[in-house]
């Protein structure tokens, strides 16, 4: 990397880069028999994972979450969020079934890049010195009953084995956070640690996912959700399943009959089309062998690939002129919304392209090499977007397995959130195409896929008040 090549024939772009992108797309092809596949094989590991700890891929967690939000919640609650580049706080005033929420307001802070890799105490004081400071904020606009603590919906986007609805051991850092001290430790008891060592007393009444967060709040508007799938940094899919399809629960019921399940599907690696730039780019990671299909088809990871790819491409022909750009060798360097906003590029000349590949990879092109990148991005995108639908036409398939018509036969709700989905149109678009191919139009009609913005906060809140202990009427 960043070293002139000599060559000793010059060999057109077309000879050396064409080949390369023709085996990209036929390694990375997700025709209906792949993604049936796919399917077929999340559902059988969501079985496997619900029988016993540990029986698959996905882990299957138990949320502690029984009962969903009924609109009657109300006062004053806090949620916070920890998940990925940013950590928002947020703060909801409940007003039961006819107010509904009442106001709500919220602050959000990026994560500094040195406390990903810090230590446990340093991240939790980051994020309690946070909530303290906006709390305080609160000013004297809310009066609690004596005695009363403000309480709070953790929303903590990692994998956690719950203990309980307000405990929960972290089992391992995903999305590239590496912090030391934390996994195998109760991350509640880390956040009140550190609001302790700022005297801050407030309490945590729930630590959810955000799959589990964006359920609950999707659910107070729209019975009919049944799924919620994060599609950002990260991915993930939780879902409501009966209780006594859990065997793992060994028989205790919870008096609703039904539970949260978060299925960490970003763990799952059955049967996925990848390539010697996923293998290479897993290779490198902090968690190398883990979250195979969170690095396949997330916004964290889909830029670092396409970078992959043109590296190898500049490596091989002349696809940007004598030598291999410097910045291209740089890990992450193109990011996800950099290849998304490429892809909404409709000029002839591609001249936002041309543009954003120099600004971000120091890269001068020619419009024939734009349009090779763009065919690199769109294959990528597309691989995503499609497994990303044959994942949620999984965890349906399951669900209508055992109830026969409860899904397919009426209309249900798939709520979604994250970044990538909501910035990128033709990864959208991706997905909903795999859903349609595997479900066949009559049904798909029925499986509606709604954008629930930001709703896993409101949720975490929501959870926060269904599992309050105090009493709320004021
Ligand atoms: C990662 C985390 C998971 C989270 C997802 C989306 O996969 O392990 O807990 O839900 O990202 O943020």
């Amino acid at each position: 990397c960043g070293t002139p090549r000599v060559r000793m024939t010059v060999r057109s772009n077309a000879v050396t880069v064409v080949p390369i992108l023709t085996k990209l797309q036929k390694d990375c092809a997700t025709p209906l028999p792949v993604l049936r596949h796919v399917a077929d094989a999340m559902a059988a590991d969501m079985r496997a994972g619900l029988a016993v700890d540990g029986g698959s891929d996905l882990k299957m967690i138990l949320s502690y979450v029984d009962s969903l939000p009924t609109g009657n919640e109300k006062g004053l609650f806090y949620a916070l969020d920890l998940g990925g580049t940013n950590f928002r706080v947020l703060r909801v005033q409940l007003g039961g079934k006819d107010e509904r929420v009442v106001a709500t307001e919220f602050e959000q802070m990026s994560i500094p890049q040195e406390l990903m890799f810090g230590t446990s105490e340093e991240l939790f004081d980051f994020i309690a010195s946070g909530l303290a400071k906006f709390a305080q904020e609160e000013g004297g606009k809310f009066h609690l009953p004596h005695g009363r603590k403000r309480e709070i919906g953790f929303t903590f986007s990692f994998p956690v084995k719950q203990t309980s609805i307000d405990s929960g051991i972290l089992m391992k850092w995903t999305k590239g956070f590496a912090v030391s001290g934390t996994a195998g430790r109760d991350v509640v008891a880390c956040l009140n640690e550190a609001m302790e060592r700022l005297g801050l007393d407030m309490r945590v009444s729930a630590l959810v996912n955000d799959t589990v967060g964006t359920l609950a709040g999707a659910r107070y508007w729209d019975d009919d959700v049944m799924v919620a799938v994060i599609l950002g940094t990260g991915t993930n899919a939780c879902y409501v399943e009966r209780t006594d399809a859990i065997p793992k629960l060994q028989g205790q019921n919870s008096t609703s009959g039904r539970t949260i399940i978060n299925t960490e599907w970003g763990a799952f690696s059955n049967g996925l089309p990848l390539t010697e730039f996923d293998r290479d780019m897993d290779a490198k990671s902090v968690n190398p062998g883990e979250q195979i299909f969170e690095k396949t088809i997330s916004g964290m990871y889909l830029g670092e690939i396409v970078r992959r790819v043109l590296l190898k491409m500049a490596e091989a022909g002349a696809l940007f002129g004598e030598s291999v750009p410097e910045n291209l060798c740089t890990p992450f360097v193109l990011r996800t919304p950099d290849i998304s906003a490429m892809q909404q590029d409709t000029s002839q000349d591609l001249e936002a392209v041309e543009s954003i590949l120099y600004n971000v990879a120091g890269v001068k092109s020619n419009l024939s090499m734009r349009k090779i990148i763009m065919d690199v991005c769109d294959t990528i995108v597309k691989r995503g977007g499609r497994l990303a639908g044959a994942g949620i036409v999984g965890i349906l398939q399951k669900m209508e397995e055992d109830s026969k018509g409860l899904i397919f036969g009426k209309r249900t709700v798939v709520a979604m959130d994250g970044g990538l989905y909501e910035h990128y149109p033709q990864y959208r678009r991706y997905l909903q195409d795999a859903v349609t191919e595997l479900l066949g139009w009559e049904i798909s009609k029925n499986v509606v896929i709604e954008h629930s913005k930001d709703g896993s906060g409101i949720g975490a809140a929501l959870l926060a008040a269904t599992n309050s202990q105090y009493e709320h009427d004021f």
